[in-house]
């Protein structure tokens, strides 16, 4: 079935007395922005937000295939910092929090060797796969991937030496109740090592984000909901960490840097892989969402180099803590 109907903006969605939508696939866009706008406002749904989360990042690992080089490159100063700090070496047993395409799953698996095993859990399917596709091209049959919520995960106690997770926990509803199962699941002085975004001013890659918020008239998300910028704050990592039970609990920094050919092509990048970023836009009026990536690739202005690249400069918190 075509859909002719041009969805109204976001603005509108709330409004009664819209006429009834003309077909099927306008009706699901309107309703999951409809979802998606409520979260942001009112009410707070785990279920949907997940069920949201699955959908969205479903949706854009293509783009992490397409981009793999660029995302690759930056991250992983971030992977090493936090294998070094969960102290992994050969022999050990390592689980993977949102591996999504299947980092820092990997550099573990490459760290512990045949004789130690990684297992890489993320709830969307289809950035699983390409993880599944980088393990088997480089030859890493220690690694298991498995599709799963990080907030149902069950392990025997002590059955790993660590737990990583690189930009995934900020995506948790429930991060205290998360973070005490991991505990649980570590072997005595096993370590987890994990990292999230830094504040929005020290992430350049988020620059879009004011920008599409405004274009659309969007407000921010209330503070405690899960997102990019949930755990932008070491303290409270930290704290988050020693109230769940870990000990010797440090944090620290680490740069991750995306570089693109252009301001275009940053762009690209962004609808491409950043979920959350792209999800805003998505389901607009033609005009609309091209009006608004018009004024994100204006936005990367400050960031082109002599060259004419745009090099993205994005802090990355870790923290890290061990078992008692
Ligand atoms: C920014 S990506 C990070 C992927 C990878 N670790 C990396 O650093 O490139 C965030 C990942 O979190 C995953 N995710 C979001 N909510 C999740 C949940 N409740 N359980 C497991 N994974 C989740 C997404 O599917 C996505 O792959």
């Amino acid at each position: 079935m075509v859909c002719t109907h041009q969805p109204p903006g976001r603005a509108g969605l709330v409004r009664s007395g819209d006429a009834p939508p003309p077909c099927e696939e306008w009706t699901r866009v309107q309703r999951l922005n409809l979802m998606e706008v409520s979260m942001m406002t009112e009410t707070f749904d785990a279920v949907a937000f997940k069920q949201s989360q699955r959908r969205d990042w479903n949706g854009v690992a293509p783009g992490w295939r397409r981009w793999y080089d660029v995302v690759e490159d930056g991250g992983q100063a971030v992977t090493r910092t936090l294998v070094e700090r969960a102290g992994i070496g050969p022999g050990d047993a390592v689980l993977d929090v949102a591996t999504g395409y299947g980092e820092p799953a990997l550099a573990a698996a490459r760290t512990v060797g045949p004789a130690g095993w990684v297992v890489a859990t993320d709830i969307s399917a289809e950035m699983l796969a390409f993880g599944r596709e980088r393990a088997a091209a480089h030859g890493l049959a220690n690694i298991e991937f498995v599709e799963a919520d990080a907030e149902g995960l069950s392990f025997d106690p002590g059955t790993f030496d660590a737990v990583l997770s690189r930009q995934g926990l900020q995506f948790l509803p429930d991060v205290p109740g998360t973070l005490r199962r991991l505990l649980s699941f570590l072997k005595r002085d096993g370590r987890l090592a994990a990292a999230v975004w830094g504040p929005p001013a020290t992430v350049d890659f988020a620059r879009p984000v004011p920008v599409v918020l405004a274009e659309l008239g969007l407000p921010s998300p209330p503070p405690g909901r899960p997102g990019i910028f949930a755990l932008a704050d070491a303290g409270r990592l930290a704290t988050l960490l020693a109230e769940a039970g870990f000990r010797d609990v440090e944090t620290g920094s680490v740069e991750a840097v995306y570089e693109t050919a252009s301001p275009e092509a940053m762009t690209e990048w962004t609808k491409d892989l950043s979920a959350p970023i792209a999800n805003l836009v998505r389901g607009q009026p033609d005009a609309v969402a091209e009006r608004v990536w018009r004024k994100v690739t204006e936005a990367w202005a400050p960031l082109v180099t002599p060259e004419g690249r745009v090099r993205t400069r994005n802090q990355a918190l870790w923290a890290a803590g061990t078992s008692r």
